[in-house]
């Protein structure tokens, strides 16, 4: 019924004519009182639109009006009036005014805006805010981009488990849980399932959520986080940092397409664009920059916060980081057939201190090599048994990667922490609501 009863909406209004009647749905976002007139600021999925009640033109409804708090939801009608002195110039004078659905008091007063403990716990209300909006509609826009980029370069989309059985990214952060008589894993990561599906569709994509046991309390890790990752047949080294390039190169300017206005909100101005090829310099490279700089690293040693921060404000624009120590990478990373010490494997850093934003690389094809490499670092062969196994049967050289979309919404819309870039974050303190 009230879908049918709107036939415009806050964005829709601006192409009608003055004294054209409208209908709308949508929310009191908020109220302004005087003794004959209120105005409304109403919110809807497409944005925020003036509405003006009078006592004359509303008359016993004028007083619905004036009882009805912020954030009831609202059904209303009214002509539209262009005029210079409203927001967006245009607003719309009421001739009828219902609640759909009323509200209590909202908690969030201005003082609970300062603190960001009280704006989580309520974050099934904070979220309607202009600046939740606006993130989320940009993150939605995000993840839409990645789609297109991937489905018109002839990627097929998989989707793989949740419940997994063995580490991809090391046991140090998996989380546990039972499985019936079983132990089972939340997945940090689609890549081994990727792995497997290169061989029916040459190319695969996933947007799935990864976990993550990190213990450590940081602005860039959540537990449970959004993963675009990418997995290529036949591909080697540099044609995935090709793949990735491009891919953040399409995404930043279909978001400043799709969304520019949010970004605006968010940020003051549109995202910078960027064009491939990205600047590549080696470990070796990033470790002899950071000991000029001071920092106290050798080489063989990974990256962290510290390191990726000092590092990234080096440069302006994204950069890979190519051909990391094999100790230091998971266990399935290409070493360099040149120089075995080192692995065929890369992280594109966002620039001004931010850091990593993907890991990726080349990944050992070949059964007898990876078997050993298991077993060179330790670990159990018996819980890789399948993903050998794909490596028996026409597995080509392939690479891959994957991009957190938290992380990436972080850096671009410089957002004081990575919670802000979800709807319902977790991290190790937070799991409610
Ligand atoms: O670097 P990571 O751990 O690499 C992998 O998982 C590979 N198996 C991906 C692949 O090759 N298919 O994670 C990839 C990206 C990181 O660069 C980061 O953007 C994001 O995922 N990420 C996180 N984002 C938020 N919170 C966390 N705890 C994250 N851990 C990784
Ligand atoms: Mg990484």
């Amino acid at each position: 019924m009230w879908l049918s009863y709107r036939n415009s909406n806050s964005k829709d209004v601006k192409n009608k004519a003055e004294g054209e009647v409208v209908r709308l749905i949508g929310w009191i976002f908020t109220k302004r009182e005087h003794p004959e007139k209120i105005f409304i600021n109403m919110r809807d999925r497409y944005g925020y639109i003036q509405l003006v009640a009078s006592k004359e033109m509303l008359k016993e409804k004028f007083k619905d009006v004036r009882e009805a708090n912020v954030e009831s939801a609202i059904a209303v009608e009214g002509v539209v009036k262009y005029d210079k002195r409203a927001p967006g110039g245009v607003e719309i004078h009421l001739t009828d005014f219902k609640v759909v659905a009323p509200a209590d008091i909202w908690p969030v007063t201005l003082s609970a805006l300062k603190s960001p403990e009280f704006m989580f716990d309520k974050r099934h209300l904070t979220i309607r805010g202009p600046r939740s909006r606006a993130v989320l509609l940009i993150r939605s826009a995000l993840i839409q981009s990645a789609f297109e980029y991937f489905t018109k370069n002839d990627y097929v989309m998989i989707n793989a488990p949740t419940f997994i059985t063995s580490a991809v990214e090391g046991g140090a952060t998996l989380f546990e849980l039972k499985y019936f008589g079983d132990k089972a894993y939340l997945t940090q990561s689609a890549q081994f399932y990727e792995e497997a599906a290169i061989c029916v569709f040459e190319k695969v994509f996933v947007i799935q959520p990864s976990f993550r046991a990190e213990k450590s309390r940081t602005r860039k890790h959540l537990t449970e986080f959004w993963h675009i990752e990418a997995e290529v047949a036949f591909a080697e080294h540099n044609d995935i940092m090709r793949v990735e390039e491009e891919l953040l190169s399409y995404i930043v300017s279909r978001l400043n397409e799709l969304v520019g206005e949010e970004i605006k909100y968010i940020r003051g101005d549109l995202l910078k664009e960027f064009t491939p090829p990205f600047e590549k310099i080696s470990y070796d490279e990033a470790i002899e920059i950071l000991q000029k700089k001071g920092v106290e690293i050798e080489w063989g040693e990974d990256f962290g916060a510290d390191e990726e921060r000092a590092l990234s404000e080096e440069f302006d624009e994204p950069f890979f980081v190519t051909g990391y120590p094999v100790e230091i990478r998971s266990f399935y990373h290409m070493p360099d057939p040149n120089r075995p010490e080192v692995t065929l494997s890369s992280d594109l850093m966002a620039p001004g201190g931010f850091g990593e934003i993907t890991s990726g690389g080349q990944r050992i094809h070949d059964y007898n090599a990876l078997l050993n490499k298991i077993k060179k670092m330790g670990l159990d062969p018996s819980e890789y048994e399948w993903y050998l196994e794909i490596r028996r049967y026409g597995m080509p050289p392939h690479s891959g990667f994957g991009m957190g979309v938290e992380r990436v919404l972080r850096w671009l819309l410089d957002l004081p922490h990575i919670r802000d870039a979800t709807l319902f974050p977790r991290t190790p303190s937070r799991l409610y609501p």
